[in-house]
C-alpha cells in the first residue's frame, strides 16, 4: 500500500492547490475513512456541529486535511468525491459520492499521517468510503470538485456564550455552504460584524440579550442574504433558531 501511494505523494507535494471554488474542475487528493459503518460524529469537531445526525449531516460528511480546512472557513462546503486509478480499490459501478465537510482531520507529525499540510485529504465516514472503494483499501487516491449543498429548510443558528460573549455557529447552509462572514443585528443596533471564532462559530462582544436578532451571511461564491428577526427578544443561550430562508 505504502509503495503505490509513493508517486501521489510526490505529486501531492509539489502541486499545491487552493481550495477550489465551485467549478467544473477535478482535483487530485486522497482519501480514508474513519470509525464504523453507523459511525457519523455525534461529539462537537472542529467545526464546532454537534450531532451530525440531528443537524441534518447524517452519514454523508468528511473531515478536511488542514490544507483544506481553511481554519474552518471551509466547514460546511460540499465535496463530490470520486475513486481513480486504482483499478483494486475503486468500485467501478459507482460514479461519486457527495459530502459536508464537517471536522479537521488533524495532522499528525509523528507517523506521517496523510492529513498533514501539504496535502489534500479527505477522511470520509467509513458509509461514504466504502461506497466507493473497497474497505480493505486504507487508503485511495480520488479526485474532487466543489459542488453546491442542498440541504432541507432554513439556515439554523445555535446561540452560546453569555451576555458579553454572543457565540452563534452557523449551519444547515445550502449551496456554496462556507459562511466566511457573519453580520448580526439586534433590534436596537445597526449591523454588527461578527468575528470568526473558530469552526463555524462567530462571536461578538456586543450584547443582545432581550432584542430581537437578525443575520446576514456572506458565503464563498459572493452571494449575501439576510435572514430577519431570526430569533425573538426572548431568545436563549443554548437554543437554535431556524430562519425559513436559505442560500
Ligand atoms: C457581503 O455581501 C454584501 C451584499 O452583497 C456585499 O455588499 C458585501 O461586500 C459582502 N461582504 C464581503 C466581505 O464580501
Amino acid at each position: 500500500m505504502a509503495m503505490s501511494l509513493l508517486p501521489l505523494a510526490l505529486f501531492t507535494l509539489f502541486f499545491v492547490q487552493p481550495l477550489a471554488a465551485i467549478d467544473p474542475n477535478w482535483y487530485d487528493a486522497s482519501a480514508t475513512f474513519y470509525g464504523d459503518m453507523n459511525g457519523g460524529e455525534t461529539m462537537q469537531g472542529a467545526c464546532g456541529y454537534g450531532d451530525l445526525f440531528q443537524q441534518g449531516y447524517g452519514l454523508e460528511t468528511t473531515a478536511l486535511s488542514t490544507a483544506l480546512f481553511n481554519n474552518g472557513l471551509s466547514c460546511g462546503a460540499c465535496f463530490e468525491i470520486r475513486c481513480v486509478n486504482d483499478p483494486q480499490w475503486c468500485i467501478k459501478e459507482v460514479n461519486s459520492i457527495t459530502v459536508t465537510a464537517t471536522n479537521l482531520c488533524p495532522p499528525n507529525y509523528i507517523d506521517g499521517s496523510w492529513c498533514n499540510p501539504p496535502h489534500q485529504h479527505f477522511d470520509l465516514s467509513m458509509k461514504m468510503f466504502t461506497t466507493i472503494a473497497i474497505y480493505q483499501a486504507g487508503i485511495i487516491p480520488v479526485q474532487y470538485r466543489r459542488v453546491p449543498c442542498n440541504k432541507i429548510g432554513g439556515v439554523r443558528f445555535e446561540l452560546r456564550g453569555n451576555p458579553y460573549f454572543l457565540m452563534v455557529l452557523v449551519y444547515n447552509v445550502g449551496n456554496a455552504g462556507d459562511v466566511y462572514r457573519l453580520d448580526v443585528k439586534g433590534s436596537n443596533t445597526g449591523w454588527i460584524e461578527m468575528t470568526h471564532n473558530w469552526g463555524q462559530f462567530w462571536h461578538t462582544g456586543v450584547n443582545l440579550v432581550g432584542q430581537e436578532l437578525s443575520f446576514w451571511i456572506n458565503t464563498s461564491d459572493g452571494k449575501a442574504l439576510m435572514f430577519i428577526s431570526v430569533a425573538p427578544s426572548n431568545w436563549q443561550f443554548g437554543q437554535t433558531y431556524q430562519s425559513s430562508l436559505n442560500f
